[in-house]
């Protein structure tokens, strides 16, 4: 398990938002930090203020996630800690009137790439450490409906899948990784609706309630884990019902598919 108090992280998206607020979480745990973002205004701001370093990076080319990956080392001597955070909505883009391909290709870029490109980016310079652990934000429109972007919800849960799938090939490599998938959160991307929120009555939790619980994800050591993380209630990874094997014909059990294929099954 990383010990946060010698580790050194990287945060994607850790100019603002969740991303700054895991970033001051970690830091005030001894953790040092490299921050990457496309804003490197606020993001310079952030390194400057917890002492650590900036990188400007687009979490969609592949080669800007391994500069900030070298960066770690060649700054820390290290790489521990991933937290792949940069994301971003659609404002509630339809996918029939008013569908932007663009926007689409935009966000699946950022919110699916951005974290495939960064654990493949980082996955070296973990094993040179001898393991670490990997934080993706995903939401919990990972995991539920969410009719009023229903895109952004593809992006995340796919998102949860990754995290499910990698968990057990990359445990060879003594890395660990979680999705964290917090819900409604008062940060620059909720600002449009928050006004809507307050309206309804619906709390927004504060950036740092969120990465109090990325946080207890990465010190609680569990891999393939989605975290559920809400207003007024304990954050925990999400129990899955889990999926039920296949059955014959008389209804019993059929054997599982080749371990090969590294398949779970739950109850039925
Ligand atoms: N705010 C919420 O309610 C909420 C809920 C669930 C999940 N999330 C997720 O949390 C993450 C952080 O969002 P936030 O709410 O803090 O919003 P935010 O807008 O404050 O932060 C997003 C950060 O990502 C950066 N970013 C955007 N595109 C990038 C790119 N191509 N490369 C590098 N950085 C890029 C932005 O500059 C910004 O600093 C996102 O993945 C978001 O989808 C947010």
């Amino acid at each position: 398990m990383v010990q946060l108090e010698s580790a050194v992280a990287l945060v994607t998206g850790g100019s603002s938002g969740i991303g700054a607020a895991m970033a001051r979480a970690l830091a005030a745990r001894g953790t040092r930090l490299v921050i990457a973002d496309v804003d490197p205004e606020r993001g310079e701001a952030v390194a400057k203020e917890l002492d650590g370093v900036f990188i400007r990076t687009d979490v969609r080319d592949l080669e800007q996630n391994r500069a900030a990956v070298a960066l770690a080392e060649s700054t820390y001597g290290r790489l521990d800690v991933v937290h792949l955070n940069a994301g971003l909505g659609t404002g509630g883009m339809s996918i029939g009137e008013g569908f932007d391909p663009a926007l689409y290709r935009r966000l699946i870029d950022v919110n699916l790439d951005g974290v495939v490109f960064g654990v493949h980016a980082a996955l070296p310079a973990l094993r040179r450490a001898g393991g670490g652990a990997i934080l993706a934000t995903s939401s919990l429109s990972g995991l539920t409906a969410l009719a009023g972007d229903p895109l952004y919800a593809a992006s995340k849960a796919a998102v949860v899948g990754l995290v499910r799938g990698l968990a057990e090939p990359l445990s060879a490599d003594n890395v660990t990784i979680a999705a964290l998938c917090p819900g409604f959160t008062d940060t620059a991307l909720v600002a449009p609706m928050a006004e809507a929120f307050r309206e309804a009555g619906f709390p927004l939790m504060t950036a740092e309630e969120v990465a109090a619980a990325g946080l207890a994800a990465i010190d609680g050591g569990g891999s393939g884990e989605a975290w559920l993380v809400q207003p007024g209630r304990h954050a925990e990874p999400y129990r899955f019902r889990g999926v039920p094997g296949a059955a014959k014909p008389d209804g019993e059990h059929h054997a599982p598919p080749p371990t090969v294929m590294g398949w779970q099954e739950g109850p039925a």
